[in-house]
């Protein structure tokens, strides 16, 4: 497939065409959230799949028994999979990198708790433009500087990051929702987790969160990734770390994400969080 092929527009949004299709959209509405439910929400590459492992092993230590998972993420598939879904049992984990919304109104509805995770914009970038080239189903470009012009102007799958966070900002005292940072669980996990515990009312013990750490440190995943996640191992746990964008990003093009973040999200609270000047700063 061509590039162009990869990709095609729903509602003003791109996404996979291998991943994703208009119907397996309009069959979204035949999910039926549950106040147990698990979502996690997230911008492309802002630690989604950290997350799950988190919240997987969390759930696992909790019941006994794994989590019923969707096999990637919410509107990956075929439209039959949220009949199937509507079967399994509780807890059920999910993610998706759906924008707030068009988030299917039965989680909110139900007042299922939501999980969102943040990561810096320049960091994000980076590791976006890696996964690009390194996986098949999106489209690759030929250097960081075609990148990054697609990154700027929201041309990439699910849109901009500046409009998918200033959306959230917007919702973000409505309560249910908990905001984590990818830097925040990189500098002190064992922290996160337990805002993630008391968020979720699960009564892990000390020795059980520190199991959960322990399984979800960046080499812990990155050893296990090829079974977890086949041949893009190695593709999903790149480097997992803070402050990689400086190996690519121009004094310029720092700036046009500056000029950015200025525009949309200084001030705010989701921009507050994000502690750009500590983590976007040459
Ligand atoms: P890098 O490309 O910067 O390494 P997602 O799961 O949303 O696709 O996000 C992928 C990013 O999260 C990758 O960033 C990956 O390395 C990082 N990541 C995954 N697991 C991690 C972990 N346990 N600790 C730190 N970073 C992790």
């Amino acid at each position: 497939m061509t590039p162009e092929e990869l990709k095609f527009s729903y509602k003003g949004i791109l996404y996979p065409t291998v991943l994703c299709s208009k119907e397996t959209f309009q069959a979204m509405e035949k999910l039926e959230a549950r106040e147990d439910d698990v979502l996690i929400l997230t911008y492309p590459k802002c630690g989604t799949n950290w997350t799950l492992q988190i919240l997987q092993e969390m759930l696992l230590a909790m019941h006994n028994k794994e989590p019923s998972m969707d096999k990637g993420m919410l509107e990956f598939g075929n439209p039959e999979k949220y009949e199937y879904l509507n079967q399994e049992p509780s807890p059920r984990l999910l993610a998706s990198h759906i924008s707030y919304e068009n988030i299917p109104n039965t989680f909110f509805e139900k007042k299922t708790k939501m999980l969102l995770i943040l990561r810096n914009p320049k960091d994000t970038a980076v590791s976006y433009y890696h996964f690009s080239n390194k996986n098949p189903v999106l489209p690759t470009y030929e250097s960081w500087d075609l990148f990054f012009k697609d990154y700027i102007t929201g041309n990439v799958i699910y849109g901009s990051y500046f409009d998918y966070t200033v959306q959230w900002e917007k919702h973000i005292d409505n309560g249910n929702i908990l905001v984590l940072t990818f830097e925040e669980m990189k500098m002190d996990l064992p922290k996160e987790l337990k805002k993630i515990c008391d968020f979720y009312g699960l009564a892990l013990t000390d020795e059980q969160i520190e199991l959960v750490q322990e399984k979800t440190t960046f080499s812990s995943m990155k050893e296990k990734s090829s079974n977890t996640h086949g041949d893009l191992g190695n593709v999903f746990f790149r480097k997992g770390e803070i402050g990689d964008w400086k190996s690519l990003f121009t004094e310029e093009q720092s700036k046009e994400v500056d000029a950015q973040f200025e525009k949309y999200l200084a001030g705010t609270k989701l921009g507050n969080m994000i502690n750009y000047k500590k983590y976007c700063t040459f």
